[in-house]
């Protein structure tokens, strides 16, 4: 691709069914905004598209898990993780949802235009359905065994074991995800995509783009062995209520698949930036798009999507897709699930401040060519050794020499006392030199990992020559020569204030505000002209990173290991139970006492979340003598829950307690205020008491 003349850059839409984690991060986000950022550094035109994916099974499963409706589900994570990625510094230009009315339009354009152009075949076949939930399965809501490497739990679109992208009736012993039932075969009828008539095409387009930018290895393995294994057509409609309707007549009931819409997704979000000049992004061949995923969307990245942009014609397609392989936490794989993962909406409340902190974790442990592991002992030591010890450690102890021997003023340097230090400072000189251009290699090569290790290189570089030159052993005798070492310094920190935006944008910024870095000092470091003038005055420092002690880890370890025993208590019953066994006769129970309700298994008390919470605030609710409504801190998140206890305890008696929560009973609007969960309380003849832990617990924590 000769002439770029602006960068069009994606990542993947999130699924709003769930809060992000460190993962997802690592995977696609971070990658692509350290991407993003460096480019409009250069000066590049460049827009970041991303927002929710709303559609699919993994919306409409989640919402039955949770007893809430698709859209409830939509609604809460959608902003959730908005909010999320923005506090991290993902800087999308649009964060866009595929609800939204533009997406619905647009994926219907879409579909129409491929349609009208004879792209799809249409046919009846038979497919799973559902007798008890009178619903066709597809993808999620269908399981079974994998025919390609017998992974037991592969879904009806995918193994996510071996990344097989497969048809729900290849599937051996297949089971409704709904009923759990083995399902029946009933026709009806859908558009499909013929993939197998584009082999040819994609086989080429795929060869030839590796002479434009080659791919990475494991994404093009992956593309070379799926078209090797010939493709097959893909039903692109499915029998679902929730989706963006099939604009077909007769087509009631069916809806667009959802890696269909998702993909499209890029496309509306750039309409809803740039109503009006969409299409030079989307329509102009000096436009580079370049897909940010994790792996297990290649196959619609590389494959399924390009088929569309090149069927509709006139479409610009990626010319790279720089998938990250995944991320596994503490040795093991991160899990939904299992809730086997750092949220990120967590450690920001966690660790507030330490945005940067994150960042420069996952992007030094970037899963760019093979998996990769977080630990919070690295975490920890990442932070310690060289965040602290190296970057913020030299940007500190430059600003502390300024004001102890200039106070703050970079005085005149004469030029006998530059001559001086120059054989040190030449190592400096020359880090500053080169380091721009791999930079420059290393971003464009997708390289992330050795691109921020190369501008840590430069904070080495300055360490190391504040130690040889010694300042504070020169001041006293010679002071000019001071100046100059601390001139050195300052550009160097200079350089760290413009070029660590891309990687740790909020450090970069007070960076360059501690030595009042204007816009053309930014441009001369780019230019590499920038020379630090004399009189420059710099601020009194603040510590850019602290350090984060054995405690602060270990809580987190805990709650990892909390996590993991929740799991294995809820899948094994068996092992977890400590009870004696049941008397086979139930005794009778003395008339001031209430019966035991009838014997429940574990899986029923498996179901319910209980959950440690403390009280932040309680009001009474006007005209409702017995409620209170109750603001709470379950850690990880505030909500409100509305409890009838205002007979029993005044407001200001329950602020500050710890309680149990029945934290995942579905919410009521009591008296007009939306109560989600309830309060345990023992009834004690009458007199409501609160039930709380022995000794004060993690707020979150979970009770079983
Ligand atoms: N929601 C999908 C996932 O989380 C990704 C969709 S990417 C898009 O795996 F291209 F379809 F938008
Ligand atoms: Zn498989």
């Amino acid at each position: 691709m000769l002439n770029i003349k602006r960068y069009l850059v994606t990542a993947a839409l999130p699924y709003a069914n769930g809060p992000l984690h460190i993962g997802h991060l690592t995977g696609a986000y971070i990658p692509a905004d350290i991407y993003v950022r460096y480019l409009r550094l250069c000066g590049e035109d460049v827009k970041f598209v991303c927002g929710s994916d709303e559609h699919g099974a993994a919306i409409t499963i989640r919402a039955k898990q949770e007893g809430i409706t698709p859209r409830q589900i939509i609604d809460k994570y959608h902003e959730i993780n908005r909010r999320a990625f923005a506090q991290i510094g993902i800087s999308f230009d649009v964060y866009h949802r595929t609800s939204d009315a533009l997406h619905h339009k647009t994926s219907q354009e879409v579909f129409k235009q491929l349609f009208d152009r004879g792209v799809f075949t249409e046919k009846e076949t038979e497919q799973y359905y559902d007798e008890e939930f009178k619903q066709f399965l597809a993808d999620r809501y269908i399981t079974g065994t994998c025919p390609r490497c017998g992974n037991e739990n592969a879904y009806g679109d995918q193994c996510e074991k071996c990344g097989s992208s497969l048809s729900p009736t290849d599937l051996i012993n297949p089971k409704s995800t709904l009923s759990g039932q083995q399902p029946v075969l009933k026709p009806t009828r859908h558009w499909y995509l013929p993939m197998n008539r584009y082999e040819a095409w994609v086989k080429n387009w795929i060869e030839d783009a590796q002479n434009l930018e080659p791919w990475k290895k494991h994404v093009l393995g992956q593309c070379r062995s799926w078209v090797e294994q010939g493709l097959q057509e893909r039903a692109m409609t499915r029998d679902l209520d929730w989706g963006v309707p099939v604009p077909l007549p007769g087509a009631e009931g069916k809806a667009l698949y959802v890696w269909l819409d998702a993909p499209i997704g890029y496309i509306s979000a750039t309409k809803a930036l740039l109503p009006n000049n969409w299409q030079t992004y989307w329509q102009d061949e000096h436009t580079k798009l370049v897909h940010f995923i994790g792996k297990d969307n290649i196959v619609f990245h590389c494959i399924i999507f390009p088929i569309i942009l090149h069927a509709l014609g006139n479409y610009t397609l990626p010319v790279n897709i720089p998938a990250n392989q995944f991320m596994n936490l503490e040795g093991d794989k991160m899990s939904t699930s299992r809730n086997y993962a750092v949220w990120l909406h967590e450690y920001l409340t966690h660790f507030p401040g330490k945005e940067d902190v994150l960042r420069y974790v996952l992007t030094v442990n970037m899963p760019e060519q093979k998996d990769s592991d977080f630990s919070w002992a690295d975490f920890q030591a990442r932070n310690n050794n060289e965040l602290v010890a190296i970057l913020g450690n030299l940007v500190n102890r430059v600003l502390v020499l300024m004001h102890k021997y200039f106070n703050g003023k970079l005085p005149h340097i004469p030029p006998a006392a530059r001559q001086a230090i120059q054989p040190q400072a030449q190592e400096v000189f020359t880090a500053l030199q080169t380091m721009p251009k791999q930079l420059h290699t290393f971003i464009h090569n997708y390289e992330f990992r050795n691109a921020l290790n190369a501008v840590m290189d430069v904070a080495r570089a300055g360490n190391k020559f504040l130690t040889d030159t010694e300042p504070w052993k020169l001041y006293k005798q010679q002071p000019d020569e001071t100046a100059a070492i601390l001139g050195v310094c300052l550009e160097l920190v200079a350089w760290l204030g413009v070029y660590l935006e891309p990687f740790l944008p909020f450090t970069a910024a007070k960076i360059a505000g501690f030595i009042n870095l204007g816009q053309q000092d930014k441009a001369a470091v780019l230019q590499g002209t920038y020379a630090i003038a004399e009189g420059t005055t710099v601020n009194q420092p603040e510590l850019l990173f602290e350090k984060i002690d054995d405690t602060a880890i270990a809580a987190q370890v805990q709650r990892l290991a909390e996590a993991k025993a929740a799991y294995e208590a809820a899948k094994n019953p068996d092992a977890a139970a400590t009870d004696a066994t049941p008397a086979t006769e139930p005794l009778e129970t003395p008339a001031e006492y209430v019966a035991v309700k009838e014997l429940i298994q574990y899986d029923d008390f498996a179901k319910l979340d209980l959950r440690i919470a403390t009280v932040l605030d309680a009001q009474k609710v006007p005209k409702a003598d017995k409620l209170l409504q109750l603001t709470l801190d379950l850690g990880f998140e505030q909500r409100t829950v509305v409890s009838g206890i205002a007979m029993h305890y005044q407001p200001e008696e329950v602020v500050g307690r710890q309680v149990l929560l029945l934290a995942n009973l579905a919410p009521r609007k009591l008296r007009g205020i939306d109560s989600h969960g309830m309060i345990l309380m023992a009834d004690s003849r009458g007199k409501l008491i609160f039930v709380a832990p022995d000794a004060a617990a993690t707020n979150g924590s979970v009770v079983s």
